[in-house]
């Protein structure tokens, strides 16, 4: 009787249901059991995890990708010294800012070199009167945790590219959950690219 309802069920298989059928007479092995009752679980992953090589750092849920299954990336703002802003800019930017010409009284080490002056200023991306939170070009706030969306403007296509996995890194394992570098992990987005470098010989670098 099992042996029946184990060859109906293998029929959807096709041709895998071909090469098992040849193994009917016999009792099932208790590993093809094993894997079948896991294929039918609820976790389609076997209950494989990665997160335990994930650790504890912090994550956000990746929005703005329907069509890929969930995933998540690694939270910036515990690495951003200056965060939150707010303990500075207390008042209108005007009011902060240096007169023209005299020295900047504040992030010296930031200078843009990304795109050209015409196309990007430090308000493309920050918005003077809510410095805590990045902001589209449409003027919508985005978290400094989901920058990856203000990059996404402008670069579709390495950013559909992050989405599937073809840009970028994965944390962990294959398992999910699916942890992935955001795009200020690796791009100073003051200035995004790298520097060019030759490849790496074995035992021949300086
Ligand atoms: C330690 C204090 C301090 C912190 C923290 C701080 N700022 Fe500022 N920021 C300033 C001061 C002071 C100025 C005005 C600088 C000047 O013009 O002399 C300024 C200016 C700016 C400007 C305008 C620069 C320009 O040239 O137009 C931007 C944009 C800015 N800050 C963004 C941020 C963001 C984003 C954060 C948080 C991630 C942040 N700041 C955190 C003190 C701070
Ligand atoms: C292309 C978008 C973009 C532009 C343009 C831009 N920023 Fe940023 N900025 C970011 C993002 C994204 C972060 C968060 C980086 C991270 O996650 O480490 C950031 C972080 C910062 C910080 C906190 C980290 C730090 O380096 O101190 C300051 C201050 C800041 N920006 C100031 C500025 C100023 C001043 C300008 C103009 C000269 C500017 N930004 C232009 C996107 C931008
Ligand atoms: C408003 C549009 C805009 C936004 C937003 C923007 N970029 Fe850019 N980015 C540009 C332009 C324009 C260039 C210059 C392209 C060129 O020189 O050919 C550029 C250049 C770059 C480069 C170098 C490309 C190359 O071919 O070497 C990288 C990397 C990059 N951006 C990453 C980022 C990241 C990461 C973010 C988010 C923090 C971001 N950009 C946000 C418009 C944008
Ligand atoms: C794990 C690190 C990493 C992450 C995360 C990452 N990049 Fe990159 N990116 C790179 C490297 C490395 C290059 C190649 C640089 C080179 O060839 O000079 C690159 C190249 C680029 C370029 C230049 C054009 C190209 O395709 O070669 C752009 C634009 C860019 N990245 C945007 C992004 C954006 C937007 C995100 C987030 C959605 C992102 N990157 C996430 C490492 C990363």
């Amino acid at each position: 009787m099992r042996a029946v309802l184990l060859i109906a069920g293998l029929a959807a298989f096709g041709a895998a249901a071909l090469l098992l059928a040849g193994c009917q007479q016999d009792p099932v092995s208790p590993p093809v059991l094993k894997i079948t009752e896991h294929a039918e679980a609820a976790n389609p992953n076997a209950g494989l995890s990665s997160e335990r090589f994930i650790g504890d750092a912090p994550r956000v849920e990746v929005t703005g990708y329907p069509d890929r299954p969930r995933f998540y990336a690694l939270a910036r703002t515990p690495a951003i010294e200056k965060f939150p802003c707010t303990r500075c800019h207390t008042m209108p930017l005007e009011k902060m800012r240096t007169a023209a010409g005299a020295p900047r009284r504040a992030h010296w080490d930031v200078t843009l070199e990304h795109a050209p002056a015409a196309v990007m200023t430090c308000a493309t991306c920050h918005s003077p009167e809510a410095p805590n939170s990045l902001r589209t070009l449409q003027q919508q706030p985005v978290d400094f945790d989901h920058s990856y969306q203000v990059c996404a403007q402008c670069h579709n296509r390495q950013a559909s590219d992050w989405s599937a996995g073809a840009h970028g890194k994965r944390v962990g394992g294959w398992a999910p959950p699916r942890v992935v570098y955001p795009c200020a992990q690796c791009h100073n987005p003051h200035h995004p690219r790298w520097e060019t470098r030759w490849p790496a010989v074995g035992g021949r670098q300086q």
